[in-house]
């Protein structure tokens, strides 16, 4: 849609003799005066020493004469100082809507197809899943989405830690206890993690023998890789099942210790490439640059016990991604606080023959925090598991309304992933964000709940049986009408905007006022009991055509439709 009026103001440029540039065609803030805004004339103006407004006129005087252009204009006009208002004619609306019925996948533009590995989830083995595991898994899933629907060739992989410090804690702490390999299950982890954990932090020997713990597994050490595939497997299987819930999944399942293969082969590579060097006992790879305006530390690539770390073991993944998956991009969703970490590795990955063509992506999220600022607790100081958060949740959905009670479980599970998901996502990813569960669980608001009560009040009145190959005819009713048509031609742009800057909040936003936009044409205009066939059949295409893409898109941001609410 935007490309058709872009060109039209390029072919008028050209006409003028204005050197062609960029055309940039933005949203009206003020919708009662037009549709759309070119602002380019001021751009034209510093370089051709005109006055934009008169540039801005000529351009349009220009389109006036052109009547094949004109068609697709209800209204064009030059205000001062320069902008060029632009109001679409029913007709140019009506056509490509029609296209977005007709072509697959609503005729959105798609970009170049890609190889894309996206890391994200990233849950640590042994250590339960809290509130903080939320945003990787959630964050992640969508953009993953986002990227498939946009016909991305994408390989996602979890990333597990574990192979940290955590593994040494607590198989010493089974060992401490007499656990039996085979009687290691959920329970005993979940309590054994932050009992070790809280020790080593007041006993330092304790934390060096953990260590070594650690650094004899990752050597292969044979008692302690069987406790250690145990532990994977159970630890696992909960993480699993809460992603389950959460309806996010992986394609592959690999941890930081499934890196450690490539890692003599990555040391080879780089000793070829002169990238190691020694400090302090330790290997480390150079990674500062001459423009870097604070230190960047070198990458610890092993630490002076011949410990791998975290940089070595994302290095090595890399090297193992370029192998088998030939990657253009890898993406990683991760907290904004491993900023730093990924800056390393990245610049460590650019300086490696084999690796440094592929691009990566730091994709930071930011911290979920409570009504009181704080990283979001419990009433008791907790940071709540994951599944205690989800309980609560449902409570407080239940006790918003007596209808909410009798919904069956399936139904009330997805609206507990909607409340959560749309609270969360909603959200420029980079930023805090406070998690209120009050305010989300209602139905008013820019909440999930709202988006999806509108859904389904909206489908009720859908007409069953129409399909995609009706046309919408060349007539807008009213306002209300016009607004909800103008909103969906804005799809392309949104989910194109999404997919750049790989940002699930472009979605959500656009899916909020795609539904306030929904709800003021329910109210204007009633369906039932129509007279008038025409406006019928329009009306009732229209209607599906906006389910359909609320359908899809709540799709890209994890959300199911329940059966009613
Ligand atoms: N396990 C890590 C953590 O909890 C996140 C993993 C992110 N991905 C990666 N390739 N490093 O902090």
């Amino acid at each position: 849609m935007i490309n058709k009026i872009k060109s039209i103001i390029e072919k008028s440029l050209n006409k003028l003799n204005f050197e062609s540039e960029e055309i940039n065609i933005i949203k009206s803030n003020r919708p009662d005066l037009c549709d759309y805004q070119w602002d380019g004339a001021f751009r034209l103006a510093k370089t051709t020493h005109q006055n934009p407004f008169e540039i801005g006129c000529q351009i349009v005087e220009t389109i006036k004469k052109d009547q094949e252009a004109m068609v697709n204009f209800a209204k064009i006009e030059c205000v001062k100082p320069g902008f060029v208002n632009l109001t679409l004619s029913d007709k140019f609306i009506n056509e490509f809507l029609n296209l977005m019925l007709q072509k697959p996948k609503f005729n959105i533009t798609m970009p170049k197809e890609e190889t894309i590995v996206i890391d994200y989830g990233g849950a640590n083995v042994a250590k339960p899943l809290h509130v903080g595991h939320l945003r990787p898994a959630i964050v992640g899933e969508s953009i993953k989405r986002i990227l498939k629907f946009m016909n991305q060739k994408v390989i996602s992989d979890v990333h597990l830690g574990d192979y940290g410090l955590q593994m040494g804690q607590v198989i010493k702490g089974l060992l401490e206890q007499n656990v039996a390999i085979e009687d290691i299950d959920i329970k005993i982890l979940d309590n054994l993690y932050p009992l070790m954990s809280g020790r080593c932090k007041e006993d330092e020997s304790l934390k060096k023998e953990c260590s070594l713990i650690t650094k004899e597994l990752q050597d292969g050490n044979e008692l302690y890789q069987k406790y250690f595939q145990k532990i994977l497997e159970v630890s696992k299987k909960d993480i699993k099942r809460i992603y389950d819930y959460l309806d996010v999944s992986f394609d592959l399942w690999n941890g930081e210790s499934d890196s450690y293969k490539y890692i003599p082969q990555l040391t080879n590579e780089l000793f070829e490439n002169n990238l190691l060097k020694e400090s302090d006992h330790a290997m480390v790879i150079d990674v500062s640059q001459a423009t870097d305006k604070k230190e960047i530390p070198p990458l610890i690539y092993q630490a002076s016990n011949k410990a791998y770390l975290y940089g070595t073991t994302d290095l090595a993944t890399i090297y193992e991604r370029k192998l088998n998956y030939n990657p253009d991009k890898i993406l990683y969703v991760v907290d904004m606080r491993q900023n730093l970490h990924f800056t390393q590795v990245f610049r460590a990955s650019k300086k490696l023959s084999s690796t440094k063509d592929i691009e990566l992506e730091f994709l930071g999220f930011g911290t979920i925090n409570g009504t009181d600022g704080k990283p979001f607790k419990t009433r008791s100081g907790n940071t709540p598991k994951l599944d205690n958060l989800f309980l609560d949740t449902k409570n407080v959905f239940k006790n918003k309304k007596s209808e909410n009670q009798s919904l069956s479980e399936s139904d009330l599970d997805i609206l507990v992933n909607a409340i959560i998901k749309y609270a969360d996502l909603q959200n420029n990813r980079e930023k805090d964000y406070i998690f209120d569960i009050e305010k989300f669980s209602d139905v008013v608001g820019k909440t999930g709940p709202y988006i999806l009560y509108t859904y389904l009040r909206t489908k009720k009145i859908c007409p069953t049986g129409s399909n995609n190959v009706d046309n919408l005819s060349q007539t807008i009713y009213n306002i209300q009408d016009r607004d909800l048509r103008i909103k969906l031609l804005d799809l392309d742009q949104t989910i194109n905007y999404a997919f750049k800057m790989r940002m699930p909040s472009v979605i959500a936003t656009y899916l909020y006022d795609l539904s306030v936009l929904t709800n003021a044409f329910y109210e204007k205009n009633h369906m039932n009991n129509l007279e008038d066939q025409a406006k019928k059949q329009d009306w009732g295409i229209l209607l599906n055509l906006t389910t359909n893409v609320m359908k899809t898109l709540l799709d890209l941001l994890i959300i199911k439709i329940p059966t009613k609410m």
